[in-house]
This record gives C-alpha cells, structure tokens and sequence, in this order.
C-alpha cells in the first residue's frame, strides 16, 4: 500500500522534464518531488526504443529504492518508447504515469470528428503512438504528426522570443498537415516555453495543448481519489542528474522557473 508521504518520482532525459515538475509542484505544492534527468544519455529524441528502454529501467530503479508512490515519465521519447514496459517492471511498487495517457483522455472527452496535429522528437513523432492511441478512440480523429528536432536545441540556447525562434517555429507550423487541426500537442517537454509562438502563429484559432498541464492536473486527481495527497507541512524536493555539469544547473531556471542544486547520481559505474 503506497503512503501519502511517500515521493512522486519524474523522470526525463535532461533537464526538460523540469516543465512537468514545475506544473507538479504549482498544483501540489506539499508533494515530496525526485527528480532524475538522464543527462548522460540525452537527447532520448534521437535514440533506439531498446536504448531508452534500458535508461528507463535502470531511472525506475532509483526511484523504488526512494520508495516513490508514483513514478512519473516526464519525457514523451521515454512515453511513447518506454511506457508498457515501465508498467511491467515496476508492477504494483508505484503508480506509472506517463505524459501521453492523460492527454489522449483529453482528446477523447473534447474532440470529435476533428484533425488534431502533434509536434514532438523524431522517437516520439516515429513510434506512432500518439497516432495509434488517438484514431483508435474510433470517433472520427484524425492525428498528424510532425517531428521538429530543432526546437529543442533552439530552446536549450535561450531563442524563445524574437524573430529567429518565431521564425524557426512558423516555418514547421506552416506545413500543409498543420493547418486544418483544431488543436495542437506540444509532444515535448520543452515546448511549453514556446506556447505563446505557437499560438501567435496560429492567431488564437488552435487550441495548443500543454501536456505538463494536462499530465499534472490528472496526477492531482488520482492522488485525491486514492487518498495519497501528501498532507504534511513542507515539501522536500530532490534533484538529479545522470552526468552532472554546472550549465546543466544554470539550465534548470528556464525549465522550473528557479534555480534548483543538481546532484550527480551515475546510472552505471
Ligand atoms: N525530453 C524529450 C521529449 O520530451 C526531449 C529532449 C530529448 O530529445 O531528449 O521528448
């Protein structure tokens, strides 16, 4: 039986995944929040499912010890590569979440007879699981997809507003299959800070769907209906890194908001 003091682990390939942290502790601020960013191994948008596999099973690992209550795939590479076998793994230790799940409910319950576009990793554009998912809800959906590799390493530098990124992002938003959709994913953990070029983009006429939001608000409401909202007084948050580097800190302002202390935690020795 999990307990509700027990930690929500959430991992990532980097430091990304901070988004959903973040989206995590503004909704739950008195949840007890692990970290872990497998920057030794990123970008996972460009690796083999087998590989991101094995990077996740071995991140599930840390968090068990750290006997988390819920453990929570950040990354969307890692949720379309990686989910079903997380699951098994993991078994009834801890709840798995993952970043897809939750906004393909969301779909479900809002659309219907509409095209949907997602942007994400060429892993998670690839693995066509988001499509699979979403024409499979059997009411008249239709998904296109569209991989966007240089969206990352343009946030990553810091190009969020201004002429380059606006035009950067315009040139993929602009592509035929993105055009008659009525909303649009962010497939990725760092498109939330581009939400506002994107809707600029399309001038207020798709909605944009931010999965850090949508993965957050679903979290809260199983933690509430299984009575394992943590309840206590202060809330004590870790981070981690798989290959610790002081850019990789200074990175965690624009992912979380504020600075947060990395501690290295090798996955292999
Ligand atoms: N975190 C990844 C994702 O959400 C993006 C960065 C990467 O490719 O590792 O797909």
């Amino acid at each position: 039986m999990a307990n509700a003091s027990e930690p929500i682990g959430i991992f990532d390939s980097g430091i990304g995944g901070l988004t959903v942290a973040k989206a995590v502790h503004q909704l739950m601020p008195k949840e007890n929040i692990i970290y872990f960013g497998d920057t030794a191994h990123l970008p996972y948008g460009d690796k083999s499912t087998a590989a991101i596999q094995a990077y996740s099973i071995k991140i599930c690992d840390v968090f068990l010890q750290r006997k988390c209550k819920v453990i929570l795939i950040a990354c969307n590479s890692a949720s379309a590569a990686a989910t079903d076998l997380v699951k098994e793994y993991v078994g009834s230790r801890a709840k798995v979440f993952n970043v897809i799940e939750p906004v393909v409910n969301y779909i479900r319950e809002t659309y219907h007879n509409a095209e949907i576009g997602l942007i994400g990793t060429k892993q998670t554009v690839g693995s066509e699981v988001y499509a699979k998912k979403i024409e499979g809800l059997g009411n008249g959906l239709k998904l296109n997809s569209l991989a966007t590799p240089l969206l990352v390493p343009m946030i990553e530098e810091g190009f969020l507003q201004g002429t380059i990124s606006q035009d950067i992002i315009n040139e993929y938003l602009k592509k035929p299959m993105l055009q008659n959709i009525q909303a649009l994913i962010l497939g990725c953990t760092h498109y939330p800070l581009i939400k506002e070029q994107v809707e600029h983009f399309y001038d207020g006429q798709v909605t944009v769907i931010d999965s850090s939001e949508t993965v957050a608000a679903s979290l809260k409401a199983y933690l509430e209906y299984h009575l394992l909202i943590n309840t206590s007084a202060k809330s004590v948050n870790k981070f981690m890194v798989s290959d610790y580097t002081s850019s990789f800190e200074e990175l965690t302002k624009l992912f979380f908001g504020s600075q947060v202390h990395l501690e290295n935690h090798k996955l292999w020795e």
